[in-house]
């Protein structure tokens, strides 16, 4: 697996000169079932977006005009001083390739040459107070622009949130391209966070707002079913979602399933982070 990425990244016309090996955690990873990434195509024509709409095409089709400047990322809540960053600071902290595979709780996967930094980056921007425990993620409330959120669907804002030290992580990415272009509208421009080893849910998109919390924040997604989207969300084929299996998934582009792997492949680099916490997250009640 190894020879095979070097050969890809070597064969890769873009990026080269900032792509720094050591810091690009797959080439020690465990992340077995990680096959050759998918096409921009795909990754730009088949999302889930749903302030743009619930159906996968929906919002390469519905984001084209959306407005990403101005736009700027305030950072609150238990720090010593809040922060309100104009996304051009953002896009300053230099980005390098980083190669993921995305996992949806629906049983589909994508590997994404995602452009991005760690998000510790980001939030070491900010003096945070020893009380915060959490980090809280909002996207931006726009309903003129993007359509969904004039509907009921979900309720809107989506929130998202981890635990500080996941949100610490180096594999947390704050993603702010891909393929070696700025991040489409589609994907969450100008800026999403990726968490490679949790259901890409967790990976919220357009983010505006970051709040660091005393308390666990609740997602839009498990306040809508919290028996079906838990706070962890980690990738586990052990633990089905009530309604199917996790235990395989459909890469897009590959003929049939591919078997699914303990936090996507990546248990290496975050076990460790769940010592202790493991008998909880095998109970279907803190997925
Ligand atoms: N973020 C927002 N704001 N709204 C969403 O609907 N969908 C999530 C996540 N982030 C979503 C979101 C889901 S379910 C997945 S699988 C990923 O985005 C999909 O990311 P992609 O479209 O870039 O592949």
């Amino acid at each position: 697996i190894y020879q095979k990425r070097r050969s890809f990244i070597k064969s890769m016309g873009y990026g080269l000169g900032s792509l720094s090996l050591s810091s690009v955690p797959l080439i020690n990873a465990k992340a077995n079932n990680l096959n050759e990434p998918n096409s921009y195509e795909d990754i730009t024509t088949y999302n889930n977006f749903y302030e743009f709409g619930t159906g996968k095409s929906d919002p390469h089709r519905r984001a084209k005009n959306f407005t990403t400047r101005p736009w700027s990322v305030k950072i609150e809540g238990e720090v010593e001083k809040s922060l309100e960053l104009p996304i051009e600071e953002v896009l300053d902290i230099k980005s390098e390739e980083r190669i993921l595979k995305l996992r949806c709780v629906e049983g589909w996967s994508m590997v994404i040459p995602w452009l991005g930094f760690s998000l510790s980056e980001l939030l070491n921007k900010v003096k945070i107070k020893p009380t915060a425990k959490f980090v809280e993620f909002e996207t931006v409330y726009n309903p003129e622009e993007m359509v969904g959120q004039r509907y009921p669907v979900l309720n809107w804002p989506y929130i998202e949130g981890l635990r500080l030290d996941e949100a610490m992580h180096p594999l947390t990415t704050v993603v702010t391209g891909l393929y070696g272009k700025s991040l489409p509208n589609q994907n969450g421009a100008p800026l999403r966070i990726f968490i490679p080893w949790k259901y890409g849910f967790k990976s919220i998109k357009s983010i505006v707002k970051i709040t660091f919390t005393k308390e666990k924040p609740i997602g839009l997604w498990e306040k809508l079913a919290p028996k079906e989207y838990g706070f962890w969300a980690n990738v586990n084929p052990k633990v089905s979602h009530p309604r199917w299996s996790q235990e395989t998934e459909q890469q897009l582009g590959i003929d049939g399933r591919i078997p699914t792997v303990k936090y996507n492949g990546y248990e290496e680099q975050v076990s460790y982070l769940y010592k202790g916490l493991e008998k909880t997250l095998q109970d279907k009640l803190f997925r």
